[in-house]
């Protein structure tokens, strides 16, 4: 954020793209297409970038993009995000859509990188040098790069004016409250000392959240080779309700947010089955925190900016089941830190 966010005058300026803001806001939709944590932290800002744009948002496994041969169109503005700008399906997919005519916009770690290279302007996530195969601080910088580009696509929006601005004064907070969050490690490390000989875990949440399960699992099965499934809370009625019972391992995110109720019906059912999930809430939300039996309390942001401190306590999870199985926790077997084949 530093040199990009100007909190006093709740600015915010992303030199790489500042030239092409008018083309951008003019376009037909947005469509975001990764891989891995990059894709995640593309589904984590979807809702918001629909909603301060109001443009159609698209989010693409790039894979899946290209196995589709999807339709791309010349005032369509196609958005790469990636760690190390090198990975090998997310390349292929820009040049297909550079092909098409599209405007390519590139969100990267790594400055002279292919896709930043190639890119017709971007935006750089300065994360620093991420040595651990699995993504953790690239994939929350992501997160915040693309939702300064959400800020700054509606600055002339009087209408989103006090969003825009609760959204920037959390921002300015949000250094702050990882730290509290970090606070909070010999309790996650208290709970992988009861699951890191369990097979499963289930990560529920729904709305700002779901990106979070999606990434959470991913950590969990990257670092622990556990099997770990990322469920969106509105789907456990059509299928994964089944696996639920009392001895299945399960954590629920379930914040102070719009979505609260629905997260507390999925809470009812997993709970009906036998389920005793560990929630992830808000430290301030007493009602919730007095009906569960265990609990990481992580502080309240905005809405939107939620997952950034929600997915600490899953990455320190991970961390600390992978150890007490005695894994490497940098380099995960059969994984790269970069993927440059198809
Ligand atoms: C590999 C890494 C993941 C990463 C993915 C996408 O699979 O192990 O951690 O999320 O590639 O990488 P990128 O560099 O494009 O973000």
């Amino acid at each position: 954020m530093r040199g990009r966010v100007n909190f006093n005058t709740k600015k915010v300026v992303l030199g790489g793209i500042k030239d092409y803001i008018n083309e951008i806001r003019r376009c037909r939709r947005l469509i975001l297409i990764a891989c891995g944590t990059s894709y995640h932290s593309a589904v984590a800002t979807r809702q918001l970038l629909e909603e301060l744009s109001e443009l159609p948002v698209m989010v693409e496994l790039a894979s899946d993009f290209l196995d589709r041969s999807t339709p791309v169109f010349r005032d369509d503005v196609c958005i790469f995000i990636s760690q190390s700008g090198e990975t090998a399906d997310t390349i292929l997919a820009l040049r297909y859509c550079k092909q098409r005519g599209a405007l390519i916009v590139g969100f990267t770690n790594t400055v002279g990188s292919s896709i930043s290279r190639e890119s017709h302007c971007g935006v750089h996530i300065n994360a620093g040098p991420e040595i651990g195969v699995a993504s953790t601080k690239a994939y929350t910088s992501q997160f915040l790069a693309l939702v300064l580009f959400g800020l700054v696509l509606s600055e002339d929006s009087i209408s989103k004016q006090s969003r825009r601005e609760d959204i920037i004064d959390g921002l300015q907070k949000l250094p702050e409250l990882i730290k509290e969050v970090l606070t909070c490690d010999q309790k996650i490390r208290d709970f992988a000392e009861n699951l890191y000989q369990k097979s499963s875990l289930l990560v529920m949440g729904r709305g700002f959240n779901f990106a979070t399960c999606l990434e959470g699992a991913l950590k969990v099965k990257e670092l622990t080779y556990m099997h770990s499934e990322g469920i969106l809370a509105g789907e456990l009625k059509h299928g994964p309700l089944a696996m639920v019972d009392d001895t299945m391992p399960i954590v629920m995110i379930i914040m102070d947010d719009p979505v609260k109720t629905k997260c507390m019906n999925a809470y009812s059912q997993v709970q009906a089955r036998g389920g005793q999930p560990v929630l992830i809430c808000n430290n301030d939300d007493e009602e919730l925190i007095k009906l569960a039996r265990r609990y990481i309390a992580v502080p309240r942001t905005v809405d939107c900016l939620q997952g950034i401190l929600c997915v600490v306590p899953m990455q320190l999870l991970s961390f600390h089941i992978a150890v007490l199985r005695g894994y490497d926790v940098d380099c995960p077997r059969n994984l790269a830190k970069s993927v440059t084949v198809a």
